[in-house]
C-alpha cells in the first residue's frame, strides 16, 4: 500500500516494479473525487491526471489557486481542512516541496506530488514505463545531459532503488557541485563525456536549463549550452538509442531541432505514458 507519493524514494524496488506492471481497472475510481491543485504551469500533468482519472470512473475537480479563498488570505491549514470535507485525494503541483509535507498534516487523504521544486516523481514513473516498454527491461545505461534539477533528482532516486539502471550525469562543474543527493555506485557525475563508452548508452535524456521554479539566469544558460543534445552526440550512442525529454522543451537550447524531431526521439510516447503510469499509481493507492 502507498498513501502519499511525494518522491520515488517513497517506494521500494518491489513496489515500484509492482506499480509498473499493474493492469489498470477502469472502474477503480468510481465515486472518488480527486482535486487537482496547481500553483504553477502545466500542460501534460494536469491533462494526463484529469483524463486518466475520468477514464477510471473518477471525478476530477480543478482547484484554481486564484479562485480559492487562500488567495484572499484564508490560511493554508483551513484550505486543506476544507478539501478534506469533499475530496478523496489531491494531485498537487507546488513551488515549495515543504508545502506537500505541510498539506499532509491537514488533509487526511492521499496526496500525489505533481512536481515540486525538489522532485517530479510522476514524470520518472512514466519514464520508467516508457523505458521498459522500449527496451523490454531496465538494464540500460541512461546519459543525462545538462541541469541537475527536480526531474533528475527523481531519476537519481529511481536509479538508487533499481540498481540495474546505470546513470551517467554530465553537467558543468559549477552546477554539479556541491551535491547533497545520495547516489549509489551505479550513478556517476561527469563534466564531460571523454571517459564514457558512448556506444553503450541506450538513452540520452535532458530537460530545460531553467526550470519553472528557477529565476531566469543567463549565466547558467551559457554554462549549459555546450551540454545541448546534438545529432553528433546521438550518432555516437548505441544504434538503438533513444532521446527523451519530459517537456516542455526549449528546442534549440538543451536539444537540437534535428534530434528532437528525429526517429530516435520518443517524447510524445513519453507524454502519453504519463497518463498510463499515473493510472497504475492511482490503482496502487486506491485498490
Ligand atoms: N512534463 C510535465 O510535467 O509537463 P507539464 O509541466 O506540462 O505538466
Ligand atoms: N524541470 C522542469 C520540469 C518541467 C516538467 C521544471 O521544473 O520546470
Amino acid at each position: 500500500m502507498l498513501f502519499n507519493f511525494f518522491n520515488i524514494s517513497d517506494l521500494t524496488a518491489e513496489k515500484l516494479t509492482e506499480i509498473l506492471s499493474i493492469d489498470v481497472n477502469k472502474k477503480i475510481l468510481k465515486n472518488k473525487n480527486i482535486g487537482l491543485l496547481f500553483e504553477n504551469y502545466s500542460t501534460r500533468t494536469r491533462l494526463s491526471f484529469s483524463v486518466g482519472i475520468q477514464n477510471m470512473g473518477g471525478n476530477c475537480v480543478d482547484l484554481r489557486f486564484s479562485e480559492l479563498n487562500i488567495s484572499r488570505q484564508e490560511s493554508f491549514e483551513d484550505t486543506f481542512r476544507a478539501f478534506n470535507c469533499y475530496l478523496d485525494g489531491l494531485i498537487y503541483r507546488t513551488t515549495d516541496h515543504q508545502k506537500l509535507i505541510d498539506a499532509a498534516h491537514y488533509f487526511d487523504k492521499p496526496i500525489i506530488n505533481a512536481l515540486s521544486d525538489v522532485s517530479h516523481p510522476c514524470q520518472i514513473l512514466g519514464d520508467l514505463l516508457t523505458l521498459k516498454e522500449n527496451f523490454g527491461s531496465l538494464e540500460i545505461h541512461i546519459l543525462w545531459m545538462g541541469d541537475m534539477n527536480n526531474v533528475l533528482y527523481s531519476l537519481v532516486e529511481a536509479a538508487n532503488i533499481l540498481d540495474q539502471i546505470k546513470l551517467t550525469i554530465c553537467s558543468p562543474t559549477q552546477i554539479s557541485s556541491p551535491i547533497n543527493w545520495k547516489m549509489n555506485s551505479n550513478i556517476q557525475v561527469l563534466t564531460n563525456l571523454d571517459s564514457i563508452d558512448l556506444e553503450k548508452v541506450n538513452c540520452v535524456m535532458t530537460d530545460v536549463f531553467i526550470s519553472m521554479n528557477d529565476k531566469d539566469n543567463d549565466e547558467k544558460i551559457s554554462l549549459l549550452k555546450p551540454y545541448c543534445v546534438t545529432s553528433e552526440l546521438m550518432f555516437k550512442t548505441a544504434s538503438s538509442s533513444i532521446f527523451m525529454h519530459c517537456l516542455p522543451a526549449k528546442v534549440g537550447l538543451e536539444v537540437s531541432e534535428e534530434v528532437f524531431r528525429s526517429s530516435k526521439s520518443i517524447v510524445w510516447r513519453q507524454a502519453y505514458n504519463r497518463m498510463v503510469a499515473q493510472q497504475k499509481l492511482l490503482q496502487f493507492i486506491y485498490q
